[in-house]
């Protein structure tokens, strides 16, 4: 009883501290606050985001780069960039078309989904020499780019491009993160090539090849 109210308590000072955590209290007040979606609801809602993200070379028009990987992401990350892109502190016009109608369960399940096709695709080593500007970045992001923590980004293995668009969108203010703003400031353009070419040249995400009616080879190549 005085387990079940304390829980109840608990979970209404943390409601509203973030997303993920007040889902992951809503649902199981006394569990460890690991966000738990519906797979099975997440793939259904996942069709539409195949057409683009299923397709290992499919690119975005202008600028042109490739769409970034999701398979092996952080599923908190995943929900993080969703909700960025719906309260526009990213300003990608088709995926806030694709956000605007996703609730927060919705985000959930989704991101979960994406995380029950496989883990990170890891190396025994790492590829190459990282460059000095680096040293910074791995704090968050981990060593190689396979970040530590769920609200930061993996970025092992995905696209160079899309790295080196999402790191202009960050210098530019495209993209609003006061962490990474701050940190794109200062990076010279062939910097932010090294850099890109640097962690995506490691092993690790890679495209989900989800396909429509039935789940597809979970962790199918880049
Ligand atoms: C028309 C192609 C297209 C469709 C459909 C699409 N996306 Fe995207 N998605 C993109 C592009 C392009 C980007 C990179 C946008 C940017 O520059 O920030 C992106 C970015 C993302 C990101 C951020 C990844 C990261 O590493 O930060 C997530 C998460 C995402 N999409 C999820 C989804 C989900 C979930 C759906 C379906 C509900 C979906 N997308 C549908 C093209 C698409
Ligand atoms: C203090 C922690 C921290 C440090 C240090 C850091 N980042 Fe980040 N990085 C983040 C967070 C948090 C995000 C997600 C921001 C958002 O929601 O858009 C991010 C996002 C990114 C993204 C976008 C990934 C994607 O999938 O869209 C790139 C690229 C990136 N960081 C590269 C770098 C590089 C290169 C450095 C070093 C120069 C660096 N970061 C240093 C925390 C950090």
């Amino acid at each position: 009883m005085q387990k079940t109210r304390l829980a109840v308590l608990l979970s209404l000072t943390l409601a509203g501290s973030s997303l993920v955590g007040s889902l992951a209290w809503a649902q199981e007040p006394a569990a460890a606050p690991v966000p738990k979606g519906d797979a099975a609801r997440g793939a259904v809602l996942s069709d539409t985001c195949m057409g683009c993200h299923g397709i290992a070379s499919y690119r975005n028009a202008y600028p042109s780069f490739r769409v970034p990987k999701l398979g092996g992401q952080h599923p908190e990350y995943i929900v993080i960039a969703l909700q960025g892109y719906k309260n526009l502190t990213r300003p990608h016009k088709t995926m806030h078309a694709q956000a605007i109608s996703l609730s927060d369960q919705d985000m959930l399940d989704i991101a979960t989904f994406f995380a029950s096709e496989g883990d990170l695709q890891k190396a025994a080593s790492l590829k190459g020499t990282p460059p000095e500007k680096a040293g910074t970045c791995v704090a968050c992001h981990g060593e190689g780019g396979i970040s530590v923590a769920a609200n930061w980004p993996s970025l092992a293995g995905q696209h160079k491009d899309y790295l080196e668009h999402a790191l202009n969108e960050y210098k530019g203010g495209l993209r609003k993160d006061p962490i990474m703003g701050s940190q794109a400031i200062n990076l010279k353009p062939e910097e932010m090539r090294e850099l890109a070419a640097y962690f995506s040249s490691q092993s690790g995400l890679f495209s989900v090849h989800y396909a429509i009616g039935g789940r597809a080879t979970a962790a199918a190549g880049k």
